[in-house]
């Protein structure tokens, strides 16, 4: 198997690179930034990974390390909680995904040995926010801008389609591990100030990272994996839960609630990404036969923290 993969060096590809490499697959590393690239991927620890420059915003020379491989992975994309949202960090959250989806599509498109599968994330900010409402892959889109993110996001990758390549869309749920949302939440909590964010009822559709990873790999060897498929556990909690049990796996309370106006002055519109949930249920995922290593919350948190170190 040879996979090109962009959004290679972030949360989520690290670990996917790893995985793969363990399966002796090549790995084409579709990155802005090489010399970080290899800092990320030693090619000591990964020689069967090859980083490629990319600027994601150009056609260019790059498209053609797309011909040949089995498979592509789309995992690129501005953070979208680490700043505030002013309209021009909007801008990049929206067009960052637009226009390297569509930058791939068309290297995929234009292959001499077409890969047959693209594998693009998206996530579950496509259903909106609701305290009562369960989502699945069936249910509509939201109307605010995350949803109207991923519905972009999801549409360029459909193009992929026309050219007669099998298409996986993954809605990522939250996904922990050592890093990303967790890697936040942590630090009050070591400190004994750890607590629910806001008004703790918001739902929290989790994800294991190495559920995720290996969801990816079925996608990309499985040619019944078509379509859209929810990458959250099949048992979503409230953020009230969700920390409680963060305090209990790291025995420290769960006692101090963020207030909602503090993350507001922090990231400004951005903080709904935390403020406001989803109920997702996998039930696309769970009825392709998809077999969970962590379906509850508390061994998922326990295997993250582990890893921390
Ligand atoms: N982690 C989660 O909880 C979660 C939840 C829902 C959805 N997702 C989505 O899933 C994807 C992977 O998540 P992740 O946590 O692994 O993300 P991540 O750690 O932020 O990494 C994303 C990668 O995207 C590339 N990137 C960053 N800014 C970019 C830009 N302006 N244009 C093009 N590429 C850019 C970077 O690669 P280079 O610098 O090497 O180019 C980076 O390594 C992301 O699109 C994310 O939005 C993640």
């Amino acid at each position: 198997m040879k996979v090109a993969i962009a959004g290679a060096t972030g949360f989520v590809g690290t670990r996917l690179v790893a995985r793969l490499h363990q399966d002796n697959a090549e790995i084409i590393v579709l990155t802005r930034n090489p010399e970080r690239a290899r800092r990320v991927l030693p090619a000591s620890t990964f020689p069967r990974a090859n980083v490629v420059h990319y600027d994601p915003k150009q056609s260019g020379n790059w498209q053609q390390a797309i011909s040949g491989c089995t498979g592509v992975v789309n995992l690129a994309g501005t953070p979208i909680a680490d700043q505030r949202w002013t309209p021009t960090y909007k801008q990049s959250i929206l067009e960052s995904r637009q226009v390297t989806t569509a930058k791939l599509v068309e290297a995929i498109e234009q292959a001499s040995e077409k890969p047959s599968v693209l594998v693009n994330a998206s996530a579950v900010g496509y259903y909106g926010t609701s305290e009562t409402t369960a989502f699945d892959e069936s249910s509509p889109p939201g109307r605010d801008f995350l949803a109207q993110v991923c519905q972009q996001w999801e549409e360029r990758a459909h193009r992929v389609e026309a050219a007669g390549v099998r298409l996986a869309i993954l809605r990522f749920g939250i996904v922990l591990g050592p890093g990303g949302a967790l890697g936040k939440m942590l630090t009050p909590f070591q400190f004994f100030a750890g607590g629910p964010i806001g008004s703790g009822r918001q739902w929290v559709s989790w994800v294991h990272r190495d559920d995720v990873v290996q969801l990816i790999v079925e996608a990309l060897s499985n040619p019944a994996f078509s379509g859209v498929y929810n990458a959250t556990a099949p048992n979503p909690v409230r953020m009230n839960t969700l920390c409680q049990t963060l305090g209990e796996v790291m025995h420290r309370p769960s006692w101090l609630p963020v207030p909602a106006f503090a993350l507001e002055l922090l990231l400004g519109e951005g903080a709904t990404v935390v403020l406001d949930g989803q109920q997702v249920l996998p039930k696309h995922t769970l009825s392709a036969g998809f077999e969970y290593r962590y379906e509850t919350v508390k061994p998922a948190l326990q295997a993250a923290l582990a890893e921390f170190g």
